[in-house]
């Protein structure tokens, strides 16, 4: 039997919501209206978070690459963006969620801008859910950023200095990582971060994604074995030892 020495729970779950043109596709419709769709799935997920005291969520919204589509797609995700924050905030501030869009904001439209950091600025107190909406977002421009940030104010590179200076320094690493849509790759999101979450891949496309999706991923989390370079061995003595504190995300 396996036996962890962690939490059955993820504290912090990370998701690349992809397969929405996919969906659309099989439907006809523009590329566009899969993203659409997509918001939906991410109001349902972040509900279903909620429901499961996961304590954080972070997804991945606009890829520092995905400026390589066609100009009208991206010029849609950008008006989703802003429609999204326009309907969506004020009721994540009722249920308490604390809102964040990591990533460059230098692309981005002087309003955009506002508006992300207005909305960071409204929830900033809320403590259910702490949401992350990675949008122009890499992992290798974090690390960069991150490097950049140490480099300019001459302190040392190290992993704990690094890891201060990354876009979600304010949470755990992901516990969990989901990737909907069918590929079994990880496509430059939370590169240092994940380097020990368990990884979970789904052929749903993410429009479809919902309560039920999310359960599935986390039955599967809670059957793996997280050693963190140790042994089986060494995780059963450590949770049958009194004086060892089990290691908590
Ligand atoms: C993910 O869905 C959303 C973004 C990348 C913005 P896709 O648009 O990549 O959907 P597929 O992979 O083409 O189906
Ligand atoms: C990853 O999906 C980015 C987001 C979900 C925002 P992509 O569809 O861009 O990834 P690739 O191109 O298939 O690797
Ligand atoms: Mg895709």
């Amino acid at each position: 039997m396996s036996v962890s020495s962690l939490p059955a729970t993820p504290a912090h779950i990370a998701i690349v919501m992809d397969g929405n043109g996919r969906w659309a596709k099989k439907r006809f419709l523009p590329r566009v209206a899969g993203h659409k769709q997509g918001v939906e799935a991410l109001r349902r997920t972040v509900q279903a978070c909620l429901d499961k005291n996961i304590r954080v969520l972070s997804v991945f919204a606009f890829s520092s690459e995905n400026w390589a589509r066609p100009a009208d797609e991206v010029s849609g995700l950008m008006d989703l963006l802003a429609m999204a924050l326009a309907r969506e905030v004020p009721s994540l501030h009722e249920r308490g969620v604390q809102i964040h869009f990591p990533g460059d904001r230098s692309r981005l439209s002087a309003r955009t801008v506002q508006g992300l950091a207005d909305a960071e600025r409204l929830t900033a107190a809320n403590n259910k859910l702490v949401l992350n909406v990675c949008f122009n977002y890499g992992g290798r421009w974090d690390i960069c950023q991150a490097a950049e940030a140490l480099r300019l104010a001459g302190q040392p590179i190290t992993e704990e200095s690094i890891a201060k200076k990354l876009a979600l320094s304010y949470v755990p690493d992901p516990d969990l990582f989901i990737r909907t849509g069918g590929e079994l790759r990880v496509s430059n999101f939370l590169m240092w971060q994940m380097a020990y979450s368990e990884l979970c891949f789904s052929d749903v496309l993410w429009p479809d994604f919902d309560a039920a999706e999310l359960q599935k991923a986390l039955v599967l989390f809670a059957s793996r074995e997280r050693r963190f370079g140790q042994t089986s061995e060494q995780l059963v003595v450590r949770e049958t030892s009194p004086k060892s504190g089990a290691s908590t995300c």
